[in-house]
Order: C-alpha cells, then structure tokens, then sequence
C-alpha cells in the first residue's frame, strides 16, 4: 500500500486530496493509500482509501474497509479486483460491489461446517 497524505485543497462542502498523479492509476485499475485524519478528540488516526480508475477515465475514491466485517477489501492476495476486473470483492469472505454505485451485488459467502 502506498503512503501518502499531500494535503486538503479545498474545503466547504467537499474535501479534496491529492494523492497521486492521475496516470499512477492505470485503466480498470485501483491502488490503496494510507491516510491520516484527527477524529473528534483530537487524535491523529489511520484512513485507508482505495481509488479506482474505470476504463471510462473516472476515478472513484472509498474508505479501504468492508462493511461486512471491516476487512481491507485487498486483505489476503492484495486483489481489490473480481477476476474479470469488473466488480470490487472483499478478499476475506467475497462480498463484491459495483465499482461506480458502491451497491453490494453479493454479500458475504457463508461458511458452513460439515
Ligand atoms: S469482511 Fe468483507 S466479506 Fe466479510
């Protein structure tokens, strides 16, 4: 995962940060960083975000943590990506999510004991 805070831009309604050059991102590509942010009391906290570019040349920016059961979604093999590089999965227990809507298409797999 790459490091990297550059800095807050601009601030009103939406805060905006610079993380990378625009082509460090390839095409149906994401890469993760690791942020910093002060919580309410004060203290200095990580925030771990993923950004995608789609093949369109948008970029779409999320907090790096399932909402299953907070797991890096590139936790195990690295992989933010479906195979077919469509659909972002979680590696821990596979939920996906469209990379422009954020919906989950599938949650959680169940594991069952035989
Ligand atoms: S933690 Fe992501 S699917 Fe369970």
């Amino acid at each position: 995962m790459s490091e990297g805070i550059i800095g807050n831009l601009l601030s009103d309604q939406i805060e905006v940060f610079a993380v990378c050059p625009a082509d460090a991102i390839e095409r149906t590509g994401a890469k993760g960083f690791s942020l910093s942010r002060i919580d309410a009391s004060g203290e200095c906290r990580p925030l771990l975000i993923i950004v995608v570019r789609t093949f369109g040349n948008d970029y779409f920016g999320y907090v790096n943590r399932c909402p299953h059961d907070s797991a890096w979604l590139n936790i195990g093999s690295g992989e933010f990506f479906s195979p077919d590089r469509s659909i972002l999965r979680c590696g821990r227990h596979g939920a996906r999510f469209e990379v422009d809507t954020r919906v989950c298409i599938r949650w959680a797999l169940q594991r069952t004991s035989a």
